[in-house]
């Protein structure tokens, strides 16, 4: 794919987080969840999620990006703290934002996408519920190019292909699939960071050999980040940010490769702790969501 060929996109530049104050680990949604019910530190995951907040006001102080803003996280809601997953923020061709609501697998996690409707409405955009009747998972499962009108689709695990096709229809954008074929990577913003329109960070274990090779086709430079930082550091989680003066990058600690390929191609890299958070499944890139 030319990927010269492919109508530009403005980067949404405002970020959302979700409070994490009735964060929990109940059950397993994800492998990564396995024996960790109730091990959670709760004021230590307080901490980390205020310390990542710091950095985005601190990015929106210095004029680099546009806003910081939380909404309080549900009292019913254990996982309502990973906002990248409710919804899909998007821009139509006008430059009108729209976004397109969640159908989550887990039950317990549908009831988290009113508040992030409600969210959306009070900015007055335009609301869609997801295509069809598939599985859809948001931002954890779309992850768009940066600067371009091209989506990649994770499937599998929290999304359907055919929701996918659907979703491709309904925004006129190509949403080329993925097929997450690895428990680990349950979500493909676990494993897949494209860095801009030449450079993509993957862990090869999550993808079949056709999804490798569309990865291929599209960048052409493809950095595999080894199983130890992908899986268990959740370095692909990093959270990548083109923003107006500089990019800078948000990851959790402990991933030297990973850190060093963001430092070398000149991001500002900003190193976290998430560990309460990788208990369930999650570290810096599912705890927040960019929007327009
Ligand atoms: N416990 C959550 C779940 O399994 C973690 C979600 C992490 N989000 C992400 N975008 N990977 O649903």
């Amino acid at each position: 794919m030319d990927l010269q060929l492919i109508p530009n996109r403005p980067e949404p530049l405002y970020v959302l987080l979700c409070s994490p104050e009735h964060f929990k680990i109940v059950d397993v949604k994800n492998v990564h969840m396995q024996g960790n019910s109730g091990k959670e530190d709760h004021q230590k995951a307080l901490e980390q999620w205020q310390a990542i907040y710091n950095i985005y006001l601190s990015e929106h102080k210095s004029g680099n990006i546009l806003g910081t803003k939380f909404i309080i996280g549900a009292s019913n809601c254990e996982d309502m703290v990973f906002c990248a997953n409710q919804s899909f923020p998007w821009i139509d061709v006008n430059g009108k934002p729209m976004v397109i609501m969640s159908r989550m697998r887990y039950p317990s996690r549908q009831n988290e996408v009113p508040f992030f409707e409600s969210f959306y409405q009070s900015l007055h955009y335009t609301v869609f519920p997801p295509p069809g009747d598939g599985l859809l998972e948001g931002m954890g499962d779309l992850i768009p190019v940066p600067g371009k009108m091209l989506i990649f689709g994770g499937y599998g695990h929290r999304t359907d292909l055919t929701t996918l096709d659907q979703l491709s229809k309904m925004l006129s954008c190509t949403i080329l699939p993925l097929e997450l074929v690895n428990d680990a990577f349950y979500h493909l913003d676990t494993c897949f960071i494209p860095l801009d329109t030449q450079t993509a960070l993957i862990a090869r274990e999550a993808f079949n050999q056709s999804g490798y090779d569309q990865i291929k086709a599209t960048f052409a430079e493809v950095i595999e980040i080894p199983l130890n930082e992908s899986a268990k550091g959740f370095a692909l989680n990093a959270h990548v940010v083109h923003g107006q003066r500089y990019p800078f990058a948000v990851i959790q600690k402990d991933n030297p490769f990973t850190t060093s390929v963001l430092k070398e191609k000149g991001y500002k890299v900003y190193e976290v702790d998430t560990s309460e958070y990788m208990k369930s499944g999650g570290s810096v890139f599912c705890m927040k969501m960019m929007h327009y």
